[in-house]
C-alpha cells in the first residue's frame, strides 16, 4: 500500500507517518527530512536549499523529485511507502504518478489531514525534536515521559527547527494554500482522496488514519 499524507505544516503528517512505520512496517519518505539530512551532511545540494527552507519557501520540483526517484529506485518499501510532505505541487504529483507507474506500482490513498490554522501555529511553535533519533515532541501536547529525556533513545539533546517560527510559518502556510492545496481537488478527481479530522489526541487521529486506509 503506497499512500500520501497531505496537509499543511503542523498537520501531524510526520507524527502519523512514524506510527504507520511502527505499526505496519511501511517506509516513510519525508522530503523535508531528506533535505534536512542533506543540509546536516553539508552536500552541495544541502547548501543550496538551506536558505530557501529557513524562509519557508519551496525547494525546486527538480530537486525533490530527484530525491524521491532515488528512494523508489532503492528497492525499499516492501510494505509500501508513506509519502510525507511530497508531492507539494501539481508538477510533483504528476511526476510521482509517472515514477510509480514506471515501477509497476500504484498509489492507494491520499489522506488529507485537516487542522485549523490556529492549531497549526501552536503545534509548530511548540515543536522540538530529539537530536539523536529525530523523535518529535511538543511543549504542551507531547512531552517526554521523563522530563528532558527522549522516550525513544534516552538522549538529553533536543533541537528546534530553524523554520519553526511565526514568520517562516506564515510563508509555509501561504505556499501550502497556493501550491499544495490544489492537490486536494486533483486527488479527489482521481478518486483517491480520503479526508480526516487532524484535530484531537494523537491516538484519536491515528485511529482515523487507520480507518481511512482500511476502508
Ligand atoms: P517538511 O519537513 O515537510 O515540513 P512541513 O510540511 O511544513 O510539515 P511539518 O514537518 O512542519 O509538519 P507535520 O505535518 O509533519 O507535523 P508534525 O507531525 O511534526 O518541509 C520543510 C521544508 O522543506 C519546506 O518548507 C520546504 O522548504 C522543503 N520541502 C520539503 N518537501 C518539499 C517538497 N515536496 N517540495 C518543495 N520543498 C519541500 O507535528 C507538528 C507538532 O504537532 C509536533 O510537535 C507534534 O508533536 C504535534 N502534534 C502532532 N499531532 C498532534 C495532535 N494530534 N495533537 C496535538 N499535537 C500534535
Amino acid at each position: 500500500m503506497n499512500i500520501i499524507l497531505l496537509g499543511p505544516p503542523g498537520a501531524g503528517k510526520g507524527t502519523q507517518a512514524h506510527r504507520l512505520v511502527a505499526e505496519r512496517g511501511m517506509v516513510q519518505l519525508s522530503t523535508g527530512d531528506m533535505l534536512r539530512a542533506a543540509r546536516t551532511s553539508g552536500t552541495e545540494m544541502g547548501k543550496q536549499v538551506a536558505a530557501v527552507m529557513d524562509r519557508g519557501d519551496l525547494v525546486t520540483d527538480e530537486i525533490v523529485i530527484g530525491l524521491i526517484a532515488e528512494q523508489l529506485d532503492s528497492g525499499a518499501g516492501g510494505k509500501g511507502f508513506i509519502f510525507d510532505g511530497f508531492p507539494r505541487t501539481l508538477a510533483q504529483a504528476d511526476a510521482l504518478g509517472d515514477l510509480l507507474e514506471s515501477k509497476g506500482q500504484t498509489l492507494h490513498a491520499v489522506v488529507e489531514m485537516k487542522v485549523n490554522d490556529e492549531a497549526l501555529v501552536s503545534r509548530i511553535t511548540g515543536r522540538y525534536t530529539c537530536s539523536e533519533c529525530d523523535a518529535v515532541y511538543h511543549d504542551v501536547t507531547k512531552k517526554p515521559v521523563k522530563d528532558g529525556e527522549c522516550d525513544a533513545c534516552g538522549s538529553h539533546d533536543f533541537t528546534r527547527r530553524a523554520d519553526d517560527n511565526e514568520e517562516s510559518l506564515r510563508t509555509r502556510l501561504m505556499n501550502y494554500y497556493r501550491d499544495t492545496s490544489p492537490l486536494i481537488g486533483y486527488y479527489y478527481a482521481k478518486g483517491q482522496l480520503k479526508r480526516i479530522d487532524g484535530l484531537g489526541e494523537i491516538d484519536e487521529v491515528a485511529a482515523r488514519v487507520a480507518g481511512a486506509l482500511d476502508e
